[in-house]
Formats: structure tokens, sequence, C-alpha cells
């Protein structure tokens, strides 16, 4: 039968089509192995390029947050409309259905509570367990400034080795204390080092003169939320970041410490993967959440 198939003569190898070399379509991202690409492309929307990642680790150092003090009732319904996951693995193991479909982005540095010095922190997960969790990412603090600077790169940079020797790209967070500026020197040197030292995605904060801070960080950049604004002004940031650069969100106390989260989130994503002007946006979020209450 083979050798029949073979004599035919009948087999389309598209002689005139030559084999498309794919790009990838992150920022700084081309080089990395498939299935690092791969799980980057299960958190980054390779349609829009962005993402709306839901961050909901705040326990890991503060307890129960308010807005998190029941994560399987107030979090996990919002799970279907988020990106990707960020979160510890207590939570992970503890709450989230483990049919759930988002990629997780794991939270891997810790020690330290609100009670220490915060920057004193070590990794607190085992690649090993990263694998076994299918985790799409690791995320670890980077205290630049911080008292324990040295040692937060250190643990980053050890985390980036684990994670390139199984396909996981490392999430950097560029942490900000107290003494430290929110402003785009500070966060220009920050992010730079988390990527400069092999983070593939860096968390930061929006700031004023944000678009130096993209433009000189060679791999993708999100936005962390802050503290609780009023939703409009919290779309606006979302908006004025990606309008600056910025390749997605990775929010946590703006969504779930709204009066309407999935509709807040809705409304983020509208910002984030179409562009959505904040005020219309806005308009959107209130949509959905009068009808809600309606
Ligand atoms: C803690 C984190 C949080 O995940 C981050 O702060 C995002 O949450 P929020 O939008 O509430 O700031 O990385 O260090």
């Amino acid at each position: 039968m083979a050798e029949a198939e073979i004599q035919s003569g009948e087999k389309e190898f598209f002689l005139d089509i030559p084999q498309q070399n794919e790009t990838f379509f992150l920022k700084g991202s081309a080089n990395y192995d498939w299935g690092m690409k791969n799980r980057l492309a299960r958190i980054f929307n390779p349609r829009s390029g962005k993402t709306v990642m839901l961050a909901f680790d705040h326990g890991y150092f503060q307890g129960p947050t308010t807005g998190l003090e029941r994560i399987d009732v107030t979090i996990v319904p919002l799970a279907p409309f988020a990106d990707a996951l960020m979160l510890t693995r207590g939570i992970l193991r503890s709450v989230i259905p483990a049919a759930s479909g988002n990629p997780i982005v794991m939270r891997a540095s810790g020690g330290p509570s609100i009670l220490k010095e915060l920057s004193n922190e070590h990794l607190v997960i085992d690649m090993d367990d990263a694998v076994r969790m299918n985790c799409s990412a690791v995320a670890v603090q980077v205290f630049i400034g911080g008292e324990y600077e040295t040692q937060s790169v250190g643990n980053m940079t050890r985390l980036v080795d684990a994670g390139m020797k199984v396909g996981i790209p490392v999430l950097g967070v560029t942490a900000v204390g107290k003494e430290l500026v929110r402003d785009a020197k500070y966060m220009g040197l920050a992010t730079r080092m988390c990527a400069e030292l092999g983070a593939a995605v860096v968390k930061t904060y929006f700031c004023p003169d944000f678009e130096k801070v993209a433009a000189g960080c060679p791999v993708p950049l999100v936005i962390a939320g802050g503290k609780k604004l009023p939703e409009l002004e919290a779309l606006k940031m979302a908006a004025d970041a990606i309008a600056q650069g910025a390749s997605g969100v990775d929010m946590g106390r703006n969504i779930f410490q709204s009066d309407a989260p999935v509709a807040m989130l809705k409304a983020v994503r509208k910002v984030v993967h179409e562009a959505m002007n904040y005020k219309q946006a806005y308009e959107y979020f209130l949509e959905l959440k009068n009808q809600k209450n309606g």
C-alpha cells in the first residue's frame, strides 16, 4: 500500500510556497525556546499583544487583604475574565479549581511580613513545583535601592536560571518602598536592571514620563494597579500606560476592591485589548454595573 502511494506521484509538497519563518509578536522575546514562547503566548494575547492579569497574591506578606478574605467567593468568579492569574501556590492548591483554564503566574519570592523589612525576601518555591503546577511564569520581587537589593536581584537571577532549564519565563516585579520615589528615573533603573539580568517580563508602576521607562526596557512591561482609585482614574491610568508602551496590566485592588469587580475587569479589558478611550470604558463599566444592580 505504502509503495503504491509512493509510485502514484500524487503527494503535494507545495513546491512554489516557501516555508515561512514565523516572527514572535512579543517585544524582545524572539530568541527564546519554543516552550518559553508558548507560555508567554498563553499570558499575552497574540492578537492584541497585551494581557490583563489578575493579581491576588497580596496575602503572601500582608495576610487577608481587603477583598481577598475569601478568594473562593470573591476571586474565583472573576477568573474567566482574566488572561492570567497571579497568585501563591498555597491559594492555587487550596482554592483554584484545577479545571480552570487560566495560565498561572506564580509568586516565587517571599519571607518577611509587613511587620518586618520587606526587601529581605528569599525564593519560596522550587522550579520543579512550578512545573508540577503547570505554571506559565514565575514572579519575583526585586527591591532596587532597598536594604536587601543584592539578595533580591540574586533571587531573580537564580529563578531565571532555573526557569531557562524548563522553559518558564520570569516576571520581575519592581518593588516600591515608602522611601523610594515612584518617578521615571527610578522605574527606568529598576525595570532595565530586571530585563538586563534576565526577566522575560517586568512589572512596574505607572508614573509621569512612563513612555521613557517603557522605551528603555527591552522586554514587555505590565503595570500594577496600586492602591484602590475611583474606577475612572484607574481606567485612565491603564489607558495611559497602554498608550505609552505597556504590554498590559497585572492589576489587583483596583479590580477586586471595586464594588463591581466583573464590570471593572471587563472595562479594563476594553482599554488594554481594544485601546478603548478610558471615558468610553468608564461608561461601559457603569452600564455593566447598573445591569447587575437593575
Ligand atoms: C505585590 C504585587 C501585587 O501583585 C501587585 O501589587 C498588584 O496588585 P495591585 O494592583 O493591587 O497593586 O506584586 O507585591
